[in-house]
């Protein structure tokens, strides 16, 4: 990111995406693991708790935010159906009903290990993790230059304040 002005609006939730495809890579070794295994051990679970807690305590609460700040004002600004509003507000809520999904094979991995709740925990971590890298790649390569371009200035600076640090 170092070509983007200090003040642009969508810095800090840049660094935000960035640190959270940091936690998804781990995420995805945690899996990649169990699967070799076939075996779920202290440290996996201790990082699946922690992926859980990371997918409620810090991502849900961003795509509220980005809701609210971000995709209402850009809808009255370009509307909401045919254009990227109404493609990221969908992927907002695929990602939703993916935590809960993820939340409840993890429940159930840590009330019997057996293979099927480790295959099961896989498949719902790594769409997560795949559905979630792209999501990202698509709001840095697409949202947020067309909101630069079309939002106004106070929406902007609305923006930029919300996910100051
Ligand atoms: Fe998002």
């Amino acid at each position: 990111m170092g070509d983007l002005p200090e003040d642009d609006p969508f810095a800090a939730l840049l660094a935000d995406h960035a640190d959270f495809v940091d936690k998804l890579t781990e995420l995805e070794a945690t899996l990649d693991e169990m699967m070799a295994t076939r075996d779920a051990s202290e440290e996996n679970e201790i990082l699946l708790d922690e992926s859980v807690r990371f997918f409620e305590e810090e991502l849900l609460p961003v795509l509220a935010a980005e809701d609210e700040v971000l995709l209402a004002p850009l809808e009255k600004a370009i509307g909401r159906y045919g254009t990227l509003v109404n493609v990221v507000g969908y992927e907002h809520d695929e990602i939703r009903r993916g935590v809960d999904k993820f939340r409840a094979a993890t429940r159930e991995l840590e009330a019997d290990a057996s293979w099927a709740a480790i295959q099961e925990t896989n498949r719902h971590g790594i769409f997560l993790v795949q559905f979630l890298w792209d999501h990202f790649r698509k709001e840095r390569m697409s949202l947020f230059p067309t909101a630069r371009e079309r939002l106004p200035a106070a929406d902007l600076e609305r923006i930029r304040k919300r996910f100051a640090p």
